[in-house]
């Protein structure tokens, strides 16, 4: 069977003992020994990148590295990087630069980058970065342990970018962490090559894991660890299954039959692929959120065309319609690209307008930014980055007054909330937790003691803003819920 996001090999297996001298635990690979050792990294970009690394972390342990989050004690530095648009780029490079000091005073430190950046460009990175151990891109991850015995062996300086071919998509979930929420991997890779986007080569052709085996890993995930939130994963879930047959809404609906998961989410939608079927499973499933993330992109029809997204402002707009007619409750929200290639001043306020009907809960908002081999790269490009930079505003300041109102709505109603961490806001302690249909709340706890991490509670919301919503804990369930009541 394959182990999917890049096959490992019949190369040599870890093996652990017991150093009967110094007590420590040794892993043997082939003829190499591995200490104990630690490894720090970072991640940038999406929810599939955070997934990843967890995923790398997990295999890394089995060669007996330990996650650190200080950067002076690890013997192995690592970046997922993301591709997606210059921010984030940006950043990666100059911490990328900055571990150049960082080995000096380290002898042996071990630097590699994974990810979308390493995916396209890692050959370039190795050669220009002289401090630069290893690249690796996003469909290899699997093989992690393989390419780190590579450079304690001495065979540094490399890069692997390959595709993994097996026909089928098939893994078993890693995760690394005691929280009861789990990032579960479903389709990878994405075929819609919209203009503007460099997702379908950084992650290749869309391949769907088949329907059992997701439905298996997640009874074994709820059985054996703890998990009762899952969120299924992929650059576009709506086509999840096409190739088998199958089909997210089926999905979804065999998941409602798993005692002890209380919740699933999606991530991320297209428009284009949202059926009627999926409509009506978000009126029927009980333990489906009441939030959809539908990315529009923009309220224009020309824009739209541009981007090759395949729908109109109106058809989003009648999905959007059918999902509030199957779920009253629904809570949507998207993602706007603000001043696309020539976008003209009518385009950007055609998505004004739609923001003004479809009234999101919360948008994320980007500027436009070029991606090399994109088909929008070809494009000639007259907009001024002042423009977009503006626009970007324009829009963001529009959804917050949409945003604010929306959440007034809230006050005087009581959520269940499961409980993710707390911090201090004006100096006194408060919990947050999130909604069924992902909204965080913050609310203040009986005592300072109590430790409410990863319980669920029902908290009443007596204040709310566009970005903040405040309450008052009513019912502390516990760990357990004892009934499916959401
Ligand atoms: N420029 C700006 N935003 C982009 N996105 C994807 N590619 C680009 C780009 N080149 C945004 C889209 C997508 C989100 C994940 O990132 O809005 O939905
Ligand atoms: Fe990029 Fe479009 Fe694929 Fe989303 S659907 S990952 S925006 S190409």
């Amino acid at each position: 069977m394959s182990t999917g996001l890049g096959t490992r090999g019949a190369g040599p297996r870890e093996e652990s003992f017991i150093d009967p001298v110094s007590g420590q635990k040794i892993v043997k690979m082939g003829d190499m020994e591995f200490p104990p050792r630690k490894v720090w990294m970072k991640t940038f970009g999406c929810q599939m990148n955070y997934h990843d690394s967890e995923r790398i972390l997990s295999h890394l342990s089995d060669l007996n590295f330990e996650h650190t989050e200080e950067l002076d004690q690890a013997d192995m530095v690592l970046f997922n990087t993301c591709a997606i648009r210059d921010l984030s780029n940006n950043k990666f490079y100059s911490q990328l630069g900055e571990m150049k000091h960082a080995k000096k005073k380290k002898n042996g430190l071990v630097v590699g980058v994974g990810g979308c950046v390493a995916q396209t460009e890692g050959k370039e990175l190795v050669k220009k970065y002289k401090h630069l151990d290893f690249a690796f891109g996003t469909d290899v991850i699997d093989t992690i342990n393989d390419m780190v015995f590579r450079v304690y062996a001495g065979d540094n300086k490399f890069s692997i970018n390959s595709w993994d071919r097996s026909e089928n998509f098939s893994i078993e979930t890693k995760i690394a962490h005691g929280s009861p929420q789990a990032f579960v991997n479903i389709i990878k890779g994405c075929n819609k090559y919209c203009t503007y986007c460099i997702v379908p080569y950084t992650r290749g052709k869309e391949r769907s894991r088949k329907l059992d085996e997701v439905v298996t890993d997640i009874k074994k995930l709820v059985e054996y660890q703890g998990i009762q939130e899952v969120t299924l994963l992929g650059q576009n879930v709506n086509s999840y299954g096409k190739e088998n047959n199958e089909s997210l809404a089926q999905l979804l609906m065999e998941l409602e039959k798993i005692n002890g998961l209380e919740l699933v989410r999606y991530t991320t939608s297209h428009p284009y692929d949202v059926s009627d079927e999926l409509i009506a499973v978000h009126g029927s499933a009980k333990k489906l959120s009441k939030h959809l993330h539908l990315p529009v992109q923009s309220g224009s029809a020309t824009v739209l065309e541009r981007m090759h997204r395949e729908y109109t402002p109106e058809h989003f707009l009648g999905l959007l319609e059918k999902l509030r007619k199957a779920n009253p409750e629904i809570v949507l929200s998207t993602d706007i690209i603000a001043g696309f290639v020539n976008e003209t001043d009518e385009e950007h306020r055609d998505t004004l307008k739609l923001l003004d009907i479809a009234q999101f809960d919360f948008i994320y908002a980007y500027a436009y930014s070029l991606r090399a081999k994109t088909r929008a790269e070809k494009m000639e490009d007259l907009l001024k980055d002042e423009i977009r930079f503006e626009r970007l505003r324009e829009i963001q300041a529009h959804q917050l007054k949409i945003q604010d109102k929306i959440r007034q709505s809230m006050v005087g109603q009581s959520y269940r909330v499961l409980v993710e961490d707390f911090g201090t806001m004006g100096g006194t302690k408060k919990w947050k937790g999130r909604t069924n249909c992902n909204r965080i709340v913050h609310f203040k706890p009986l005592n300072e003691e109590m430790d409410y991490k990863w319980h669920w509670v029902d908290v009443l919301v007596n204040s709310a803003t566009a970005l903040s919503c405040q309450g008052e804990l009513l019912v502390d369930h516990g760990r357990r819920l004892n009934t499916l009541n959401h």
